[in-house]
C-alpha cells in the first residue's frame, strides 16, 4: 500500500544516504531516495528483492512505496542528497521504504552482533537461504542483516509453535543485487556472503542450503512477474524493456545456481570449512 510520509526522523549511515521517516501507518521506514548517489536502479532492485525473498520465506522488512510531497519536503529541508560538497534536493515523488520491524524507540536493532550472540539468532539458517539468493540475483554487496530481540514465533514460520523471546534477523539493503546499476548477473564466487564465517558453520553440502536451492530451482515466472508489474515507472525511467529482460535472464538460471554454491566452496578460502 502507497504511503505518505508524515516525520522525518534522522539520517541514516550508509551510501545510499537514506532517511528515518514515520509514514502515515505509523510505522518508521528506512527510506532510500529516487535520487540517490548510488543510482535510481537501486530502488528497482530492493523492491523485486522483497518479492523474491518473500517467495522464498527468508525473513525481510516490508518494502513499500513511501511518497515525498512537496509540501513535506518543503518543511525538511533536511531531506537532501550530499553529492560531494553539494547538496541536492529531493525531489516529490514515490521513494523506496524498508519497514523497521519495530518500534525502534521501544526495542533495539543492530546491524551487527557479537560472535557469542550471532549464536544464539533463533534464525540463523536463514543465511544460508539468503546465500541461495545471493547468488541467484548476483548481489555483488556483501550480505547484510539487522538484528533485534522478538517472539521468535512472530518471525518464523518454523518456530511457530515457540514461546522463546531470541535475537531474529531480517535480511536488508538489496540495492546491489544485478549488480547494482549494471544490471549483469554475473559475478564473482565470493560476493554475497556474510562477514561472520560462523554462520556457514553447519553447511556439510549442498542439501544444508535446502529447502531454497530447491524453491529458487522449481520458481515459476509469476512471482517475477509480479513484482516487475509493480515496479514504479518513475523508477524504471525509460528502463521496462531492459529490466524485462534482466528478469528472463535471472529466470533462465534458476538450474545453474546449485553449480554456483559450488563455485563458492571451491573459491579461494573455501566459506564453508565441515563441507569435505
Ligand atoms: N528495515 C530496516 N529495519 C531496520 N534498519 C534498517 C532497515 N533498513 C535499513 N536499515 C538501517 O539503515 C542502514 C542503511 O540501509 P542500507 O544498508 O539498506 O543502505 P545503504 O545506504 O546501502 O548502506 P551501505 O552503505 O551499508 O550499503 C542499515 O545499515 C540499517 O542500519
Ligand atoms: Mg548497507
Amino acid at each position: 500500500m502507497p504511503l505518505e510520509a508524515r516525520t522525518w526522523v534522522r539520517k541514516m549511515r550508509g551510501g545510499s544516504q537514506a532517511h528515518l521517516l514515520v509514514a502515515e501507518d505509523g510505522h518508521h521506514y528506512v527510506v532510500k531516495c529516487r535520487q540517490n548517489p548510488q543510482h535510481r536502479r537501486i530502488l528497482v532492485n530492493e523492491w523485486v528483492s522483497s518479492a523474491l525473498l518473500e517467495y522464498l520465506e527468508i525473513p525481510t522488512p516490508r518494502a513499500e512505496m513511501i511518497h515525498l510531497s512537496e509540501e513535506f519536503l518543503r518543511e525538511h529541508p533536511e531531506l537532501s542528497i550530499q553529492f560531494g560538497q553539494r547538496l541536492e534536493p529531493v525531489a516529490p515523488g514515490w521513494h523506496f521504504g524498508s519497514r523497521l520491524p519495530v518500534d525502534p524507540n521501544r526495542v533495539a536493532l543492530y546491524d551487527y552482533l557479537p560472535d557469542a550472540l550471532l549464536r544464539q539468532v533463533a534464525n540463523l539458517g536463514d543465511f544460508l537461504g539468503a546465500l541461495v539468493f545471493d547468488k541467484w540475483v548476483n548481489n555483488t554487496d556483501s550480505r547484510q542483516s539487522v538484528f533485534f530481540r522478538a517472539q521468535v514465533r512472530e518471525w518464523s514460520e518454523a518456530a511457530r509453535h515457540s514461546r522463546r523471546q531470541a535475537f531474529v534477523s531480517l535480511m536488508i539493503d538489496h540495492g546491489y543485487v544485478f549488480g547494482g546499476p549494471y544490471w549483469q548477473l554475473d559475478g564473482s564466487p565470493l560476493t554475497g556472503l556474510y562477514f561472520r564465517p560462523l554462520v556457514y558453520e553447519t553447511v556439510t553440502g549442498l542439501a544444508s542450503f535446502e529447502p531454497w536451492l530447491e524453491r529458487v530451482v522449481h520458481c515459476p515466472m509469476e512471482p517475477l512477474d509480479k513484482a516487475f508489474r509493480r515496479v514504479p515507472e518513475s523508477w524504471l525511467d525509460g528502463d521496462r524493456d531492459e529490466f524485462e529482460r534482466v528478469l528472463e535472464r535471472l529466470w533462465k538460471r534458476r538450474p545453474r545456481v546449485p553449480g554456483l554454491i559450488e563455485e563458492t566452496r571451491n573459491a579461494r578460502g573455501n566459506p564453508f570449512p565441515q563441507w569435505r
